[in-house]
C-alpha cells in the first residue's frame, strides 16, 4: 500500500454530515486541518464543525469536483456512499477506504460471504432473492430473520421469522428484492472491535460490549466482561477482515457472541461506530481522531485505556416527553457525567440526538449510573 502522508493545515474531505462526521471535524479542527463537508442535508450536525458544507447529492458529478477541488484526502462517515462516488473522486484524490470495501459493507450478503471467505464463522444463512427461495428453505433455519441486503441499519428493514410458513409474507412485507434469511442465534453477548490500518500498521480499541434496546444501540461498556479467548480471537478476525480489505481508514466489526461461547461476524462499518463514542472520553486516541491519523497517513494512536467507560445513547424518544427537560436533568443532576449533544433540530423516536459517557474502573459502578441516567431520563430498561 502506498500513502501519501497528508499534514496540517491541508483539508480533509467528509462524505456524509452526522455526527460520526462531525466529532472527525472536530478532531481534524484539532489538528490543525480544514475540513469539507459533502451532505445532502442542510441541517446535518458535520456543518457545524465544517470550514465548508457542499450541500449537494453523493452523485452530483459537479460538487463532487468542488469536493475533490477542496480536500487533499476525502474518507467517509457514511457507508451507503455509492462506490460509483468514490471511484470518480478517486481519479482527483485519494478516498479511504476504498470502494471494495464499501461494496462489500453495503451489502449483507456480500458480508457475510465475505467473513467465510476469510475462515470466519456467522450466523447461517441463505439469500432470498426471488418469492420461490421461501419455499426452498430448511426447517432448520428458524427461527430466523428475514433482513434486506442493503440499505439496512439500527434495526430498520429487519423482520423475525418464527417459522418456514411465514417466510413469504416476510419477504412480501419487506418489498426488497434481495434479502438475507439469517438464523436467529442464542445471544451471550454482542461486541465490536474497531481497528485502524494504513501504511504505518494498523491498531485495534480494546473490545466494546454493546445493549441494544428495539434494535438499536442502547449501552456500550469498554472494555467488554468477555472471556480472555474470545477478546483476543475478536482483535485477530479485526486484523484480518482490515488485512484481507486491504483497509485504509477506520473499520468496524460487529460479534455476536453465542451461549455457547462461539463467536461469529455480525456485520462491519467502514467508518467509525456509535459504541466507539465512549473513546472520546476512555481513551488516548480517540475512534475520530485514530480515523483522521489513519487517512492522513499519520503513525496510529495509542489505544490505550486512561479509564474503563460507559455510554448511552439518548435517543429523541426523550426529547418526545413534554414533562422532562432532559437537557436541564443532565446538566443539574448528573454532574459527574459527560454530555454530547449533535445539534439536530427535531426529535424523533429512535433518532440519535446525542450521548453521555460516564468513566469508571469499577464496572458495578457504571452499571449504577447508567440505570440512576435511565431512572432520571425515564428510559425503559427492557
Ligand atoms: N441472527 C441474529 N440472531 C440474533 N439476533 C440478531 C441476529 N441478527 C440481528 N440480531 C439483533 O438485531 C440487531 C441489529 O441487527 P444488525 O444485523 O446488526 O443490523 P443493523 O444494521 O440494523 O445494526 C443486532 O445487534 C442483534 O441484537
Ligand atoms: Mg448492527
Amino acid at each position: 500500500m502506498k500513502q501519501a502522508m497528508i499534514l496540517p493545515p491541508a483539508t480533509i474531505g467528509i462524505l456524509g454530515g452526522g455526527q460520526l462526521g462531525m466529532y472527525l471535524a472536530l478532531a481534524a479542527k484539532q489538528f490543525g486541518y480544514k475540513v469539507v463537508v459533502l451532505e445532502p442535508d442542510p441541517l446535518c450536525p458535520a456543518k457545524r464543525a465544517a470550514d465548508i458544507h457542499i450541500c449537494k447529492k453523493y452523485d452530483d458529478q459537479k460538487a463532487l469536483e468542488e469536493l475533490a477541488q477542496h480536500a487533499d484526502v476525502i474518507t467517509t462517515e457514511f457507508e451507503n456512499v455509492p462506490a460509483s462516488t468514490v471511484d470518480y473522486l478517486n481519479q482527483f484524490k485519494p478516498v479511504y477506504p476504498q470502494a471494495n470495501s464499501l461494496l462489500i459493507a453495503q451489502n449483507r450478503g456480500k458480508e457475510k460471504s465475505f467473513f467465510r471467505s476469510c475462515g470466519l464463522l456467522t450466523a447461517g444463512f441463505v439469500l432470498i432473492s426471488h418469492i420461490q427461495d421461501c419455499h426452498n428453505v430448511k426447517t432448520e433455519m428458524f427461527p430466523a430473520i428475514l433482513k434486506t441486503t442493503t440499505m439496512g441499519y439500527d434495526g430498520k428493514g429487519q423482520v423475525k421469522v418464527m417459522q418456514a410458513s411465514q417466510l413469504e409474507d416476510a419477504y412480501i412485507q419487506l418489498a426488497h428484492p434481495e434479502c438475507i434469511l439469517e438464523k436467529m442465534v442464542s445471544l451471550q453477548h454482542e461486541v465490536s472491535v474497531i481497528v485502524a490500518r494504513n501504511q504505518t500498521g494498523s491498531n485495534t480499541f480494546p473490545v466494546i460490549e454493546n445493549h441494544h434496546r428495539n434494535g438499536i444501540l442502547d449501552i456500550s461498556y469498554i472494555p467488554a466482561a468477555i472471556a480472555p479467548e474470545l477478546i483476543i480471537q475478536a482483535e485477530q478476525a479485526a486484523h484480518l477482515l482490515a488485512e484481507k480489505l486491504d483497509y485504509i481508514g477506520l473499520l468496524t466489526i460487529e460479534f455476536f457472541i453465542t451461549t455457547d461461547g462461539k463467536l461469529l461476524v455480525n456485520e462491519i462499518a467502514p467508518r467509525p461506530h456509535n459504541s466507539g463514542h465512549i473513546t472520546l472520553d476512555t481513551s488516548l486516541t480517540s475512534q475520530f481522531e485514530q480515523q483522521l491519523r489513519a487517512v492522513c497517513g499519520l503513525n496510529l494512536g495509542s489505544t490505550v485505556l486512561k479509564k474503563n467507560g460507559a455510554m448511552l445513547n439518548l435517543l429523541g424518544d426523550v426529547w418526545l416527553d413534554p414533562a422532562l427537560n432532559p437537557f436541564e436533568i443532565m446538566i443539574n443532576e448528573h454532574p459527574d457525567t459527560k454530555l454530547y449533544l449533535y445539534g439536530k433540530t427535531q426529535a424523533k423516536s429512535g433518532r440519535k440526538m446525542g450521548h453521555l459517557n460516564i468513566c469508571n474502573d469499577s464496572r458495578k459502578k457504571l452499571e449504577e449510573q447508567i440505570k440512576q441516567l435511565k431512572n432520571s431520563l425515564k428510559i425503559d430498561d427492557l
